[in-house]
């Protein structure tokens, strides 16, 4: 990879990569896919981020989002060598398939992967393994990211924007511990089948080895360590096996922790609870089934889907960078996107990617000012604020970046 990256390098410049695909023709693979910007200077950190823009609404945040990541790093002295890839609907117009295998490698190959959005009407009614969205479950899968971190953040300038009473709301901070690779949705077996009396039948099993559970554990544990030390593992132990073997091994991983203060709660409880006192949540551990719905319930406190960023992590390799919205083919095409979930992906991205925690509060703070300037897009919009579009927030944001004094973190 270096030797590639030395061979590729030209100072102050974009180049296009030359016939490095096997699967795509250069007529396929046009601009803007192929182009790394290459810039090595003496004394600066440098990363590969692989850009997979998807479709929908996924270019318009990423190019934004990208922006943003570039001038805050600079700031704080990185570098940045994008190579950006098609996935998802992009993916399956250009060469038949969601996930191209030129696409996983150069994700694969890179220090941190920041993805928009993927899927559209336009591929609704194709086959399972030809669906947009199959992208997603490969990259998970192969990347063994199996923590996904949501952190579900009630900023004081949008209380309003929430659905639950201000007093409800004001204050949320979480964060979702999910585990992403393992459980129902990956469990066998599985499928349609034919039962003995000749009725179909759908089998989805849910499954976890202790590893498994140890290891999405020691994560949600050490991210209540640098929170406010409290741990809630969210689970159905009264009923299901799986849970019961999850309660235990968590409670077993306890000791190790004693700093933090760790509890459990039947997920049929904790989806009332959210609603009723979320504030009572630090980071909550669940499984990927019940983290999948349970996150999703709490991305609604905070207001709008449009401002939640996430992460998924696995023991090594690149970590997974995505907003939690989906590709909102209703609103693509139009500049009406917010772009915040995709530059808070990008702060979580340079955090617990890369490890750059004060390029990461530039991109925090700089949300905010230009949240506090009263720059709002539509989906987060309430009178006396400035509605502008996806790219007037981005450039927003980008000048409190500029104009920030640099945060301590
Ligand atoms: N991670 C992903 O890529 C992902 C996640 C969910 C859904 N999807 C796919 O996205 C497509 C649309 O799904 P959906 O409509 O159920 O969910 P969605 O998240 O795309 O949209 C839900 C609603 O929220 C709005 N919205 C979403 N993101 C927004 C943003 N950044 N700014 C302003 N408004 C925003 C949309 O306009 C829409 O009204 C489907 O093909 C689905 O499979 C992809």
């Amino acid at each position: 990879m270096a030797a590639f990256l030395q061979m590729n390098i030209r100072l102050n410049s974009i180049k296009i990569v030359p016939g490095r695909y096997s699967s795509l023709t250069d007529h396929q693979f046009r601009a803007p896919y192929r182009i790394r910007c290459a810039a090595a200077s003496p004394g600066k950190k440098r990363y590969n981020i692989a850009l997979l823009p998807g479709d929908g609404i996924g270019p318009e945040v990423i190019s934004v989002a990208k922006n943003v990541l570039q001038k805050a790093g600079s700031l704080e002295g990185l570098e940045f060598d994008f190579q950006e890839m098609p996935v998802g609907g992009a993916a399956l117009d250009l060469v038949g398939v969601p996930m191209p295998e030129e696409t996983f490698t150069a994700a694969k190959q890179s220090d941190a992967i920041l993805l928009g959005a993927i899927g559209g009407y336009k591929w609704d009614k194709n086959e399972k393994h030809l669906r947009p969205e199959m992208a997603l479950f490969y990259l998970r899968r192969d990347l063994k990211v199996f923590a996904n971190l949501r952190p579900a953040t009630v900023l004081p300038q949008l209380v309003d924007a929430s659905t639950l009473k201000k007093e409800v709301a004001e204050g949320v901070d979480m964060m979702i511990v999910r585990e992403l690779t393992g459980g129902i949705y990956f469990g066998e077996p599985r499928g349609i089948k034919i039962n003995e009396n000749g009725e179909e039948v759908g089998i989805s099993t849910e499954i976890y080895a202790a590893h498994e559970i140890d290891r999405i554990a020691r994560v949600a544990f050490e991210t209540a360590r640098k929170r406010r030390g409290k741990l809630c593992s969210v689970d159905k132990a009264n009923v299901l096996d799986a849970s019961i073997l999850w309660r235990k091994r968590v409670t077993a991983l306890a000791s190790e922790y004693p700093d933090v203060e760790l509890s459990h709660m039947y997920v049929d409880n904790a989806a009332m609870q959210l609603i009723r006192d979320p504030k009572q949540f630090d980071t909550i551990v669940t499984n990927n089934i019940f983290g999948d719905i349970l996150s999703d319930e709490a991305s609604m406190i905070t207001g709008s889907i449009g401002m939640l960023p996430s992460a998924s992590l696995g023991e090594s390799g690149p970590g997974l960078f995505e907003p939690i919205h989906g590709s909102a083919p209703d609103i693509a095409g139009q500049d009406k996107a917010n772009p915040l979930a995709t530059i808070l992906s990008a702060a979580m991205l340079l955090k617990y990617g890369l490890g750059e925690e004060k390029a990461a509060k530039r991109i925090e703070d700089a949300v905010v000012d230009a949240l506090n300037k009263g720059f709002r897009t539509g989906d987060i919009y309430s009178p006396g604020n400035k509605l502008v579009g996806c790219k007037e927030m981005g450039e927003e944001v980008l000048k409190s970046v500029e104009s920030k004094v640099p945060a301590t973190v």
